[in-house]
């Protein structure tokens, strides 16, 4: 790709990951991603905003290289730390030997740990502080969590540039680097909007935060690092908006309490079904559906789950341990807003159940209201362990 001027004296020099399919592990990149990064120079000083994911470290130098030395490089901003941010500083400060690193509080932490060194040289900023590298002013906003706690932004006002890093990104790589050249914007759009629940999601409080950090400012261009530079009267305010409207609170509306299970032989469905008919008669307002995790999609079921006021999850023990989709289904629990959420475990086992106890110990690892004790039978539920479960249901639905 090489290096693209943004404006005079701004070059995007970061690197491109067009097959990448999976980030992170678990977040499926349909359309590739970016590793942005900026080189920022002013009359008297040259600044870079992040490094990159360290498996791109030759192609981000060598762009580097094209616009100057790595050792005339002054200050390394580093807005969020998260390794395909910061995974090459290690590498890139052998070569910048004068470079201080500006990085919020909590990120001076994470990259004591992230590159091991001792003698960093870091300058931690907050909200408020500037940099100036002659005609150029940087401002820096602090954004927690946005999307951890280090997170910031680094204002250009002179240039009208905001460097937002994760904020308004996606995972969607195109050549050209600017949304003015975008060729499939629906695709792009698509890809914000997953990246958007996938990394803000969790933090729509903060995520208006941020919103109201940046009113007031005269944006031309959102310098993110995934995904185009998002110019004013191209796709910049398309992003902004959306982020308005998918951070609004929720409007109220009727209770859910979804019940999760997976049954071989029907008998933690029999349990399901016994619990769902008494929170339904009594809480007859709320939705109460009931899903065989078997019979749906992940990412729908994921949404459900964390959507709900409470739920109830259900397996069968085999292996003496919970079978696989109910523990897919945890992995992705929204862990900071379900704290405290009610939830109910119930199953049939033949020997022991140890489904039973792993899943409510997984829950209150997630500092969930976890009900006790868990729904329990032994093998095909009889009338007692029926009446059992629903006078458990009751009562979990009080504290509902
Ligand atoms: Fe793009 Fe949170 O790292």
């Amino acid at each position: 790709m090489g290096t693209i001027k943004i404006k005079d004296d701004i070059c995007a020099v970061g690197a491109q990951n067009p097959t990448l399919r999976i980030f992170d592990v678990v977040m499926c990149t349909e359309y590739g991603t970016t590793y942005n990064a900026y080189l920022l120079r002013g009359s008297a000083k040259t600044a870079l905003v992040e490094t990159c994911h360290a498996s791109f470290f030759d192609v981000y130098l060598e762009n580097i290289r094209e616009l100057c030395a790595p050792s005339d490089i002054d200050y390394i901003i580093l807005n969020h730390c998260e390794p395909d941010h910061s995974g090459s500083l290690r590498r890139l400060l052998e070569l910048c030997p004068r470079a201080t690193v500006i990085c919020s509080q909590a990120g001076a932490l994470y990259l004591q740990h992230i590159t091991n060194l001792t003698d960093l040289r870091i300058q931690t900023v907050k909200e408020g502080d500037t940099l100036d590298l002659g005609g150029r002013t940087l401002r820096f906003l602090i954004a927690p969590f946005l999307h951890w706690p280090d997170s910031m932004f680094t204002w250009s006002e002179a240039d009208g540039a905001l460097f937002s890093c994760d904020f308004l990104g996606a995972h969607y790589c195109e050549p050209y680097g600017l949304d003015t050249k975008t060729v499939y914007p629906e695709k792009y759009k698509q890809a914000l909007q997953s990246y958007y629940d996938a990394i803000f999601g969790p933090f729509p409080s903060y995520v208006r935060k941020g919103l109201e950090k940046l009113e007031g400012l005269d944006i031309q261009f959102a310098c993110t690092s995934h995904g185009p530079v998002l110019t004013k009267g191209c796709l910049l305010e398309y992003a902004l908006d959306r982020y308005r409207d998918w951070s609004q609170p929720a409007a109220p509306e009727k209770k859910k309490i979804p019940i999760f299970y997976c049954s071989a032989y029907g008998n933690t469905g029999l349990l399901a079904a016994a619990i769902q008919d008494v929170l339904l008669s009594r809480l007859p307002a709320a939705a109460v559906p009931l899903y065989d995790i078997n019979e749906h999609d992940m990412g729908f079921l994921r949404g459900e789950l964390n959507a709900s006021d409470a739920f109830a999850l259900g397996s069968p023990t085999f292996n003496a341990d919970a079978v696989p989709p109910v523990w897919e289904l945890l992995t992705h629990v929204d862990a900071v807003n379900c704290r405290k959420k009610p939830a109910l475990v119930f199953g049939s086992y033949g020997w022991s159940g140890e489904a039973l106890p792993n899943l409510s110990a997984r829950l209150k690892g997630l500092k969930m209201a976890v009900y006790e004790p868990e729904v329990r039978a032994r093998f095909v539920p009889s009338e007692a362990e029926l009446a059992a479960a629903k006078e458990a249901a009751l009562d979990f639905a009080k504290g509902i």
